[in-house]
């Protein structure tokens, strides 16, 4: 008797949770094709979620890991949806114009999609600007903390670059635009902790230490870029002003 209750009970949960279809037919669709299939429908909600590295209810009514009977798709509630419609509209008018430009020419142009800006993130930005404007706002500290949690995050991935001359152009803006050679300093220290090895990073390093009358501090990178290349024309130019 319990038993059966309880098949009863899964029965139902399973009839539930597999009630809900992609929809051959839409109810409230303003951009894309009304007669869209179920299955071009399921591509391209799938291709904006993997685009922007979103889920579903970034953009729909619900909650995330629920089952899709509990959303509700049809509303245009949350403004991501709305935003999401001008920026199919402002896709299809970019893919327009380049198809203008190239036409007649040899091979179909390149389609621009939602991943061709997004890359994975909702606001398509460069690191190097997300660490300026937390920088400027916050100082190098937070920027320096930023970069941490970011490369945790998304090292691998394609959405940021995380090459070595991310952060030494950074550190050459806060040199250069701020006067601020100890907030280069540390964004070099950081970028030394990735690239332990580079010449370059560490050449530069080296040379804010001088800046800031340090070469005890300079002195260890410059032999140690000596070491790895003992021609190294920069180098060996710092190694002179710190006379050794
Ligand atoms: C970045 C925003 C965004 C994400 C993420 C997204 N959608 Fe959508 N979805 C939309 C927009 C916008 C429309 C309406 C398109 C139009 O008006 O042409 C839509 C329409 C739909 C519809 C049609 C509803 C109807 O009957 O009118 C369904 C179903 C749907 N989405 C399911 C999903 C599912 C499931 C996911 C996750 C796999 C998802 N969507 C992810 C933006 C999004
Ligand atoms: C030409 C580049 C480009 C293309 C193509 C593009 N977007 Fe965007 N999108 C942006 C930029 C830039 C922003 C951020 C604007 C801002 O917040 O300053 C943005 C913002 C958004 C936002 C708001 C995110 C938020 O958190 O505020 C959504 C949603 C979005 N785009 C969806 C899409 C979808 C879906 C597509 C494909 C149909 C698409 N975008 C295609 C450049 C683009």
């Amino acid at each position: 008797m319990k038993r059966s209750l309880l098949l009863l009970m899964l029965a139902t949960t399973l009839s539930y949770s597999q009630q809900w279809k992609w929809p051959d037919k839409p109810k409230n669709v303003k951009v894309l094709s009304p007669e869209i299939t179920a299955d071009r429908l399921h591509e391209t909600m799938d291709g904006y979620k993997d685009a922007l590295g979103v889920r579903c209810n970034f953009c729909h009514v619900g909650e995330d890991g629920k089952p899709f009977s509990e959303f509700d798709f049809v509303s245009d509630q949350l403004p991501m949806k709305n935003i999401t419609r001008e920026m199919i509209r402002m896709t299809n008018s970019v893919n327009a114009q380049i198809r203008d430009l190239f036409k007649g020419g040899s091979e179909t142009p390149v389609e621009v999609t939602c991943v061709t800006c997004h890359r994975g993130s909702p606001v398509p930005e460069r690191i190097e600007d997300l660490l300026w404007k937390k920088y400027e706002l916050k100082g190098i500290t937070e920027a320096a903390t930023l970069y941490r949690e970011m490369r945790r995050i998304y090292h691998g991935s394609f959405t940021y670059d995380f090459r070595e001359h991310v952060l030494l152009g950074v550190a050459q803006r806060c040199e250069q635009e701020k006067k601020q050679v100890d907030d280069a300093i540390v964004l070099m220290e950081l970028n030394a902790e990735f690239f332990p090895e580079s010449p370059r990073t560490l050449n530069h390093l080296a040379s804010l230490y001088i800046e800031k009358k340090e070469p005890e501090k300079a002195k260890p990178l410059i032999v140690k870029v000596l070491s790895m290349d003992p021609n190294n024309r920069f180098a060996k130019r710092l190694q002179t002003q710190i006379g050794k």
